[in-house]
């Protein structure tokens, strides 16, 4: 069953099952749909990035937006208003200060309580579909997730309503693709995504597919790419790779 859930300029449709709602995604470009929402109760093949899987039981939220921007080289930037998004709406829904963790992660106390995966599907017409998957009312995670994993609800010990936050994160996130995106102020993007990043000027290893590196973070560049100040004192670019604090 589909639920249409929204009167905006784009449409959230809602369904209770789904292998993921990046996949249902896919099918909605090849039709050439636009400005709309994939959302899923629960999800039986969630992936992230580096095709890891994204534990996807109810209780979570999981959405893709179907864009289909003129401008689709600084893709990333939408990765980036996103988390922007939602790190506002929880604030706003559940009075709780998360912080972005670079490149694609919402988290607190260290612990990841959101991922983005934003893909670009290249064709005759180009789109964007950004994922989100945000922990709100799970009690508990598998083995596996569980010491780096968090919820809303594990936090706030409350259950939120999912899609009144979903559609305070889709609102969120089209303003700042309206009003930044397509008007091509990504500086904006990046000074409020750098207000809510809590690793510019921590202590780091990041871990790339090639090395691990240590260094501390002095920012972004304008693609979006870590800036890291090596021990040895050189700024190394990374363009991808998981980071951890260390201190
Ligand atoms: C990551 O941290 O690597 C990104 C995780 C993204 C998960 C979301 S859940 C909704 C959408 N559907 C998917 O299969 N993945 C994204």
């Amino acid at each position: 069953m589909v639920l249409e859930i929204t009167k905006m300029p784009y449409k959230i449709y809602n369904f209770p099952s789904l292998a993921s709602t990046q996949d249902k995604a896919k099918e909605f470009v090849k039709k050439g749909l636009s400005n709309i929402v994939i959302s899923a109760d629960r999800q039986a093949k969630g992936h992230g990035r580096f095709k890891r899987k994204w534990h996807s039981a109810k209780g979570g939220l999981y959405a893709s937006i179907i864009l289909n921007p003129e401008n689709t080289e600084n893709i990333q930037y939408l990765t980036f208003a996103a988390a922007i998004a939602v790190v506002k709406s929880i604030k706003k829904i559940a009075n709780l200060d998360a912080a972005i963790k670079w490149p694609n992660d919402v988290h607190y106390n260290k612990r990841k309580l959101c991922g983005i995966l934003t893909e670009g599907i290249f064709g005759a017409k180009n789109h964007v579909i950004v994922g989100i998957g945000l922990n709100v009312n799970q009690d508990k995670f598998p083995k596996s997730i569980k010491n780096n994993s968090t919820s809303l609800k594990i936090i706030k010990h409350e259950d939120f309503n999912i899609k009144r936050i979903l559609n305070g994160i889709i609102r969120e996130f089209f303003i700042l693709y309206n009003k930044y995106y397509n008007e091509n102020k990504l500086k904006k993007i990046t000074r409020l995504w750098e207000k809510y990043c809590d690793t510019i000027g921590k202590n780091v290893a990041v871990i790339t597919r090639e090395k691990k590196l240590h260094g501390r973070v002095v920012g972004v560049d304008e693609n979006c790419s870590l800036l890291l100040k090596l021990d040895g004192g050189r700024t190394k670019k990374v363009i991808e790779g998981d980071i951890h604090v260390r201190y």
